[in-house]
Formats: structure tokens, C-alpha cells, sequence
């Protein structure tokens, strides 16, 4: 049972049995926050538990005691600031100055002076006629004790030129009178002295909140990644007791960061995305659709964190790989998640076509699409699809269906406009879409690592000769995960393997093949991208041929 009590309701027109509106929204507000609910679903809980709530008599200051049986979940703590575990006290190196050379000796600190968060990087210390201050140098490059030979250069610079040439690591404290006499040498301008500085819970980072509150034998959660206004984690096992500590202490400490989920399932199924429990959110909320926005190479996408993939760890290599398109480039990017290949690429190439399997994903990119029309220069994509990439690449090819009317596509207003007229010229045109006039596709994406090297299969035998010419194949650009000593073998066998070529990986050509080591993800384990021009065999195949 949780008993709430809360005072100073309007008596007039309290009666035992009937609360007014104002009260009831009062409680719902008091109980949701107790007992962890989200405020908007806190008043059908609250009837539910009508049986449970009871209501004082009215008193001209009414005092109400609610008593609700708290059925759900523990409320998520809340973090106290002013909890004595947080004040801690840290000894850091300090160049004590005069205070009118402080200015001048900043600049030549720049870098080495103390991050903390909310401290003062110069202490002013009160002392009378003989005025000066401490710079407090930062703790990483200039630990108390270390020798002075390893301090950085800027530093041993300062206090070369400053006239220091002996340290005094003696002890001082705001708190404590300094003893001067013991700090100078042959009184020089500047001495270096230890400081001790007593930080409170403003002044610590997230990582050293959580090594206060958390139990000596749990480890600190480190790292995280943010996709927007969200935070995410990996929390292991031991971590899950304390799972809304961590994000209580991630939400307060991290700028910008509104929602905090640790991840609870693998990265799997068909759309790549992952299990995710949200263990802290702004104004207590732990549910609801996790919509944020995220910037990424100039553009910006909007996306349901828990609905299609996102991982902002690949800006980077998105952009590399949009930056090797050309302008005379059609790209088809077969797995187009909310458009962060696709959207970028249209600053490069002459037309991009999108798709992706899932619905959800598909109508963000859309909406990305129209958002970052103006940052692509009045662009957007030509075509946008949600289908199998298999069938996207039949449809593209031989234009199975109808292109762009098809149930499962979109068709943009500017693509429309393309397709009535600006399509190019004709041998840039996919002679099987006449009429409907879309550029043959000279670049292909696929960034399904999880199996994408296996749907290569999907240009198997698609291809016409008499229509595609051997130099007018599109060059295939291909992600895919790899755990073998020599990677780029190991990919191009798998994929000459799924193109119908046997398991050889010479078989993709001998020019024209580029592999990148995206990144490990793994100890052991790397995401690969393969580059190449589909070989002819392939893309001319018969099933037949296969099938041998
Ligand atoms: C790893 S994500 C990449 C998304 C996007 N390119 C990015 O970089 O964020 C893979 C995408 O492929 C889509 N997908 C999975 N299987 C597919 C298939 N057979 N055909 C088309 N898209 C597929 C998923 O829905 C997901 O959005």
C-alpha cells in the first residue's frame, strides 16, 4: 500500500465520496508520480483501483489522504542532488600566480587546464596584499605526483619562463591558509602546487555519480550511443537492478538527452531493429514511441528509434561511400531505412531511388525526403519503394509491375514530373519502363550486413542483354559482417557464391573490385563493404544455369 497525502484543496466542493476535478487531477498528478505511471495514463489506473482510494471528509483546509494500492512496477528513484555520496574531494595541480598575470598565463593554458563540469578553472584566493590565484590544471595531463619531466610542453614552458625551477608539490586548500614561504623558490613568480578541490554531485560526470551510488562490485556503465534526443545502452545483467539509477543520473548529466533505453533482445529480424526498455525519460515517462530527430552530414532525419534501424556510429561511412558516387550516377538503394545513404546522395548523383522493407521506415523516409529538399538543392528522390529487394530489383529492371504505381511503392510528385518528362536521354533509359521512363540504375546499395551478401542473388539472371549492355551493368556496393582472418576474401567467395559463380572470389572480375574495413564490431569481427561491377555472367544468368 502507498499512502499520499497532499494539502490545500479548494474545501467548498469536496464531499467524502466525490473529489472535484481539481483534486482528482491533483492525485492523478501525486499517485502517477509515486508509483512511476505516465501522467496521461494515470487516471483509467486510478479508477481501477477505486476500491483502494479513500477520501478524507472536507475541512476548510482539506487535507485528502489517497490511498492507492500500488499494483505497478517500483517508481523509478529519484536522484538527489545533495546525497552526502556525491561529495568527493580530488587533489589537482596548480600554477599559483600573481592575480594580474592570470590572463596572459590562461592563454598559454589553454588546453591544460582543468574540465570539470560547473568548476572554476581559477581559484581567486583571498590573500590580503599579496594577491593571486590558482589556475587548476587538468587532471589527466597533469596528475599530482607525476614528474614534472611529463607534464605538457605548454605547461613546462609556463613554468620555465615564469621562473620556477624547482616544484613545490606541497599540499594547499582553499580552506587552509597556504604557506607561502614553503611554496616559492628563490621567489619566482609562479609555483606549482597541489590543490584540494571538494567536488559535489554538479561538478562529477555520469560515469562518477554512477561509482558512488552503484554497489562496489557492479562495474560503471561506460559507453552508450545517442541517436537524437535518446540515449542508449547495452546494460549486462548485473546492471539491470540498478537500471533506473543509470538512467536517472544519464538523463540529468547528458545535454540534449530526453529519453534513456538500455537494450534487451539482439538486433534482428527483417528490419534490423532490437528490443528496448526506456529505464529513464523526461517527466518520469518510460513509455510511448521513442520519435527523435538526428542530424547527420548536413541533413536531418526523423525516425522511431524502437520502430527502424538507426546507428549513428556509420555517418561516416555513409557519407564516404555517397562521396564516390558521381554526377552522372543513378543510385538505387535497396535498403534505404529512413534515407541516410539515399537522401545524402542526391547532393552527388543525377537521381536517387529508395526502398526499404519496412512500412514504418518508408513513410519517415518519405517525410526526410521532403524535410531536406532545400539542403539538397530542391532535390528529392525519384522514386520511392517498400518492398523485398528482390523484387525492388526485378521491378527496376524489367519494370515488373507498374513502376511507381505498384501497391507497395511510393511514387514522389518530383519523380512524377520526372517521369513525364525529364528522363534523360534515351540511352540512359531502362528500354523495358518506356513510357514510364526511369533512369537505368548505374549504383547499387545494399547495407543489409546481417545476409545482405546473400540477397545479391536478386540480380541473378534479371539482366537483358539486348537492354543492358555489359558496360552499362550497375556496380554493386555491398555491406556485410565477416569473422574470417582475411575478410575481404572471405566476402567476395560469399558473394561470387550467391551472384551463381561458384565459390570463387576471383570470379568477380579483376579490375574494378574495392573492399573497405568499415569497422570492427566485434573483437574479430568486421563490417565489410564490396565494391564491384556485376559481372555479366551473373546478371545474364538463367535460372537454368543456376540451378547447374
Ligand atoms: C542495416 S539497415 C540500413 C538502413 C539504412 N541504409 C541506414 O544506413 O541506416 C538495413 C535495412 O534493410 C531493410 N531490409 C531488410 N531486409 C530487406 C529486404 N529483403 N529488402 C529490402 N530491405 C530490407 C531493413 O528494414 C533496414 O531498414
Amino acid at each position: 500500500m502507498l499512502t499520499i497525502d497532499f494539502f490545500t484543496i479548494s474545501a467548498a466542493s469536496l464531499t467524502p465520496k466525490v473529489p472535484p476535478m481539481s483534486a482528482v487531477v491533483a492525485v492523478r498528478a501525486v499517485v502517477a508520480r509515486h508509483v512511476g505511471w505516465h501522467a496521461s495514463s494515470s487516471l483509467p489506473r486510478l479508477r481501477r483501483l477505486r476500491g483502494h482510494v479513500s477520501w478524507s471528509s472536507p475541512t476548510a483546509t482539506a487535507r485528502v489522504w489517497a490511498r492507492a494500492a500500488a499494483t505497478s512496477a517500483a517508481p523509478p528513484p529519484t536522484l538527489d542532488p545533495a546525497d552526502e555520496r556525491f561529495n568527493t574531494e580530488v587533489s589537482v595541480l596548480a600554477l599559483r600566480a600573481p592575480r594580474r598575470e592570470i590572463g596572459g598565463l590562461m592563454l598559454s593554458l589553454r588546453k591544460h587546464t582543468l574540465c570539470r563540469p560547473r568548476t572554476h578553472k581559477v581559484v581567486h584566493l583571498g590573500d590580503g596584499a599579496d594577491e593571486s590565484s590558482l589556475i587548476l590544471l587538468d587532471e589527466k595531463t597533469c596528475a599530482p605526483g607525476c614528474d614534472v619531466g611529463a607534464l605538457p610542453e605548454a605547461v613546462r614552458k609556463v613554468l620555465l619562463d615564469t621562473g620556477v625551477d624547482r616544484v613545490d608539490m606541497s599540499d594547499t586548500d582553499l580552506d587552509t591558509s597556504v604557506d607561502l614561504e614553503h611554496a616559492r623558490v628563490d621567489t619566482p613568480r609562479v609555483t606549482l602546487i597541489t590543490h584540494t578541490l571538494v567536488l559535489r554531485y554538479d561538478n562529477l560526470s555520469a560515469e562518477e555519480c554512477l561509482s558512488k551510488l552503484l554497489p562496489s562490485d557492479v562495474t560503471v556503465p561506460t559507453g552508450f550511443e545517442t541517436a537524437g534526443t535518446i540515449a542508449h545502452l547495452n546494460l549486462r545483467d548485473q546492471h539491470m537492478c540498478h537500471k533506473h539509477v543509470i538512467g536517472a543520473v544519464l538523463l540529468d548529466k547528458l545535454p540534449n538527452i530526453k529519453t534513456v533505453v538500455t537494450k534487451i533482445g539482439e538486433t534482428g529480424g527483417p528490419f534490423r531493429t532490437f528490443k528496448m526498455e526506456v529505464i529513464a525519460g523526461e517527466g518520469g515517462h518510460l513509455t510511448g514511441p521513442l520519435i527523435t530527430s538526428v542530424s547527420e552530414n548536413g541533413l536531418t532525419y526523423q525516425l522511431d528509434f524502437r520502430n527502424m534501424y538507426w546507428n549513428s556510429r556509420l555517418g561516416t561511412e555513409r557519407m564516404r561511400l555517397v562521396d564516390s558516387f558521381s554526377e552522372h550516377d543513378v543510385v538505387l538503394d535497396l535498403c534505404a531505412g529512413v534515407g541516410p545513404i539515399a537522401l545524402p546522395a542526391l547532393k552527388k548523383a543525377k537521381k536517387v531511388y529508395a526502398n526499404d522493407l519496412n512500412p514504418d521506415a518508408v513513410a519517415f523516409l518519405k517525410k526526410n525526403d521532403s524535410r531536406n529538399k532545400k539542403q539538397n538543392g530542391g532535390k528529392t528522390l525519384s522514386w520511392i519503394g517498400s518492398m523485398n529487394a528482390r523484387e525492388c530489383v526485378l521491378h527496376m529492371v524489367n519494370g515488373v509491375g507498374s513502376m511507381g504505381t505498384a501497391d507497395t511503392s511510393v511514387q514522389s510528385e518530383s519523380s512524377r514530373k520526372q517521369s513525364l518528362g525529364d528522363s534523360g536521354d534515351n540511352s540512359s533509359v531502362n528500354p523495358s519502363d518506356a513510357g514510364q521512363s526511369l533512369p537505368r540504375f548505374t549504383q547499387a546499395v545494399m547495407n543489409l550486413p546481417e545476409g545482405g551478401v546473400d540477397l545479391l542473388s536478386c540480380f541473378v539472371g534479371v539482366f537483358n542483354e539486348t537492354h543492358w549492355s555489359r558496360e552499362s551493368l550497375p556496380q554493386i556496393n555491398v555491406y556485410a559482417f565477416s569473422k574470417s582472418d582475411d575478410p575481404e576474401r572471405d566476402v567476395s567467395t560469399r558473394a561470387a557464391e550467391s551472384l551463381g559463380l561458384g565459390p570463387n572470389a576471383d570470379a568477380l572480375g579483376a579490375v574494378g573490385v574495392y573492399f573497405r574495413r568499415v569497422r570492427n564490431v566485434a573483437p574479430g569481427k568486421y563490417m565489410m563493404l564490396l565494391s564491384f561491377q556485376l559481372p555479366a555472367e551473373a546478371a545474364y544468368s538463367s535460372i537454368d544455369s543456376m540451378e547447374k
